[in-house]
């Protein structure tokens, strides 16, 4: 059986810095909607140009379109065993499909840890972010820095800002997260499926709670 993981949390919380760390410990494929996206904004695809338009507003992107891309990255052979996904769903409609989807694969989300902090501290995080510009790594100018200014540790890429992380595209994203995404919070617990993590720790030790989970 397939295994897949949903990591849910707010915008900084530490989804993405975690997901590289896990995949591989897991040895499952890191699906990240966003950098799904900005990849298509760098390939100036129609389906790039179109996710811009809402990104650039701190806005989700129409589920429709959404859920249509992460059927296509589930679909791939890479993912036979599961997948780790970030920052999917994000609604309830894509919660639904997500379940539809797995359960043609034969399998269905097995885990779905929660990571929290407070909102000032995920606007902290998301002001000194840099991000990797070809293949996502990300890091933080002050908890997390590079050993070389501008350079990614991995792969040596350009470090870059997003354009989201401007300070009211920030509190935007948060309020969506709000409205949209906290929703899911209670679904999944209904369904016995979430563990609380908190975010607000070191990043070794916010690892070694996510791995007692999925391990379980
Ligand atoms: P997305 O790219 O998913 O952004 P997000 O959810 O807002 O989350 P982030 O990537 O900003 O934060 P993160 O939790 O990954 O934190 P990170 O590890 O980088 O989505 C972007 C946009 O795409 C959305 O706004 C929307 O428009 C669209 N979109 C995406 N998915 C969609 C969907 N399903 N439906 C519709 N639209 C969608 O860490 C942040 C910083 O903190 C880094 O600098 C890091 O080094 C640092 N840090 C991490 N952990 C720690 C720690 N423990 N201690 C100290 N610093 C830490
Ligand atoms: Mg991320």
């Amino acid at each position: 059986m397939p295994t897949y993981i949903v990591l849910l949390g707010p915008p900084g919380v530490g989804k993405g810095t975690q997901a590289k760390i896990l995949a591989e410990t897991a040895s499952l494929p890191h699906i990240s909607s966003g950098d799904l996206f900005r990849e298509n904004i760098k390939n100036e695809t129609e389906l790039g140009k179109l996710a811009q338009s809402y990104m650039n507003k701190g806005e989700l992107v129409p589920d429709d379109v959404t859920i249509g891309m992460i059927r296509a990255r589930l679909s791939q052979p890479d993912c036979v065993n599961g997948a780790l996904l970030d920052g999917f769903p994000r609604t309830s409609v894509q919660a639904d499909a997500l379940e539809k989807l797995l359960a043609e694969f034969g399998g269905s989300v097995n885990h779905v840890p929660y990571i929290t902090a407070a909102e000032p501290v995920l606007v902290e995080r998301l002001g000194g972010r840099w991000t990797c510009r070809a293949n996502g790594h990300v890091f933080h100018e002050k908890h997390n820095p590079p050993k070389q200014a501008g350079a990614c540790d991995l792969d040596g890429s350009e470090l870059y800002q997003r354009d989201d992380d401007k300070s009211e595209t920030v509190h935007r994203r948060i309020q969506v997260y709000f409205g949209q995404t906290a929703p899911l919070i209670e679904y999944y617990r209904q369904r016995g499926l979430l563990t609380e993590i908190n975010g607000a720790q070191a990043i070794e030790k916010v690892t070694a709670d996510l791995l007692a989970v999925i391990k379980k």
